[in-house]
């Protein structure tokens, strides 16, 4: 199948229901993106298919031919949102461990592109990512530092 990830098209030869992730992984070795539970649960492999947050442990590569899928790996193309949040990321000394960063930086490009001034309470909603370091505050501060209010 043919997938565009990060503005370029590429041809891979998998399953058709194999976890996006995986392709991501173990195919392109776009390694960026992390594993953690494998059953939706914890957001470590958060990408963006077609500007929305899915988690790519869950998603088949199928489901994504045709749209343009975007990982932390992007982040390398300068001035875009997804730059900018990187950069309130080093502002705000959010990541720890950093294993749970790629998938919360992608979570937070996906809700600030559809909501420019998130509330807490938006927040929350948007970034259900588990961070076993506990920077659910400095992600705030960060993501509040990028308000259009
Ligand atoms: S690895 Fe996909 S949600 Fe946890
Ligand atoms: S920074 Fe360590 S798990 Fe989030």
């Amino acid at each position: 199948m043919q997938l565009t990830i990060n503005g370029k098209v590429q041809d891979v030869d998998v399953e058709e229901n194999m976890p996006l992730l995986w392709v991501l992984r173990d195919t392109l070795n776009l390694t960026g993106t992390k594993f953690g539970c494998g059953v939706s649960a914890c957001g470590a492999c958060t990408v963006l298919v077609d500007g929305v947050a899915v988690r790519s442990c869950s998603t088949p590569a199928s489901a994504a031919i045709g749209a343009n899928i975007t990982t932390i790996e992007a982040q390398m193309m300068p001035d875009t949102l997804q730059s900018r949040v990187q950069a309130a990321w080093i502002a705000h000394q959010v990541p720890q461990c950093g294993y749970c960063q790629s998938g919360q930086i992608m979570a937070a490009v996906s809700l600030l592109s559809q909501n420019q001034s998130p509330t807490d309470d938006d927040i929350d909603v948007a970034m259900s990512n588990i961070c076993r370091c506990g920077t659910y505050g400095r992600i705030r501060a960060a993501i509040h530092s990028l308000s259009r209010a």
